[in-house]
């Protein structure tokens, strides 16, 4: 068989220390085709010349481009990996879509803004192309093994998810995705939250509260409560399923990857997640493994776009109930990001001194 041929958007740099502007995250995404023996990087794109040279040559990649259009038009890709920035996605999406690629894995946050994450969303389900989102701690032992716990009924039934991290809108959108996980993908049916943006901050191109808090209900009574910036405090665990019957924490305040605490005990169980942390090692390769392997077997892949929609209609319906200083209802009938466009009015600014 024909090896699937694979093109990158966005190498970014190893070069470069990482930071919040430069993980340089298609290296991760082509360790992961690399291992794959039916795929292989036959071009990338990058608009700077200096950062594709030197992917292709980590990865032996036989051509480059500096305008990925050019890519899209002169290769025939099946499989095209974008590892841009947000405000980029949505366009490439469309525009990978367009060219006839069958699989798309795009980096998150899906996109800037709600209306693009539908739409590019919409663009691929209408060409029959594959369209998933990086949200790989899906494959995370942690993640999975409390989901495996839930299932087994260890907790009784589920009431709440609690999350913390920096911000809703980056960090935020793996936890309000792993949210979906747990809760069998239900959508969420209403969102209240409140967001403090005190200090102007961008990650990748994009602002985000300094601190907030979100809550929100699912159609099947679960509540989630993510806690952002200062108000993560209060959660103190990365990811918390609270059951009628116990309390499951994933990356709990200690430092400890999962652990259990069962009704009408006091004391934690430590789960032995098998070296397996909150990053990996090895989520990416195994989100990468999948997404090849869906698109070949034509089932659901475990990122694809229908879950990641959900999580993001969450995130910017939090930050509509923000502006509207209101519970919101979904589905989310609004176009824009909501936070941003609050900074561009001047509705929010950040406070001096
Ligand atoms: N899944 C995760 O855990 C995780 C972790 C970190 C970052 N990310 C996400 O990965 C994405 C990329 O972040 P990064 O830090 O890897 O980026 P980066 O800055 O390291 O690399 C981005 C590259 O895109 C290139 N680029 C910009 N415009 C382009 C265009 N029009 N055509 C082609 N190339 C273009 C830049 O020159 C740069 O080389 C972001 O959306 C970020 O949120 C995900």
């Amino acid at each position: 068989m024909d090896k699937l041929k694979v093109g990158i958007i966005g190498t970014g740099s190893r070069k470069k220390k990482p930071g919040p502007t430069g993980f340089a995250m298609a290296y991760r995404h082509a360790e992961g085709y690399r291992r794959l023996p039916n795929c292989e990087i036959v071009a990338c794109a990058d608009i700077v010349r200096e950062n594709a040279e030197e992917f292709a040559k980590a990865f032996d990649v036989p051509r480059i481009y500096l305008d990925y259009r050019e890519m899209l038009e002169k290769e025939e890709l099946d499989i095209v990996s974008i590892c841009t920035w947000p405000h980029l996605h949505a366009q490439m999406v469309m525009d990978c879509a367009q060219a006839g690629v069958r699989a798309i894995h795009c980096e998150k946050p899906m996109a800037d803004t709600w209306g693009n994450s539908k739409r590019m969303a919409e663009e691929c389900e209408r060409r029959g192309v594959q369209l998933t989102f990086n949200h790989q701690r899906r494959f995370g032992k942690p993640f999975r093994m409390a989901r495996e716990l839930l299932k087994a009924g260890e907790i009784g039934e589920l009431v709440r998810l609690e999350g913390a991290c920096g911000n809703l809108y980056d960090y935020g959108t793996h936890y309000v995705d792993m949210f979906g996980f747990y809760n069998d993908e239900t959508p969420a049916e209403w969102v209240m939250g409140q967001v403090d943006y005190s200090v102007e901050k961008l990650v990748f191109g994009m602002p985000v509260e300094t601190h907030g808090v979100f809550l929100w209900r699912y159609k099947n009574g679960v509540f989630g409560l993510m806690c952002t910036g200062d108000a993560a405090e209060a959660v103190g665990a990365h990811n918390r399923l609270i059951g009628t019957d116990g309390v499951i924490e994933v990356g709990a305040a200690d430092g400890t990857p999962l652990r259990i605490k069962r009704k009408g005990s006091s004391s934690w169980e430590v789960i032995d997640t098998e070296g397996e942390g909150l990053h990996g090692p090895g989520y990416i390769e195994r989100a990468i493994a999948d997404v090849v392997e869906s698109l070949l077997e034509g089932r659901e892949p475990e990122l694809s776009a229908r879950k990641a929609l959900n999580a993001t209609e969450i995130i910017f319906a939090a930050y509509e109930s923000a502006r509207r200083r209101a519970k919101v209802n979904l589905p989310l009938d609004i176009e824009d990001n909501p936070l941003k466009s609050m900074i561009e009015s001047g509705e929010l600014t950040p406070r001096t001194g």
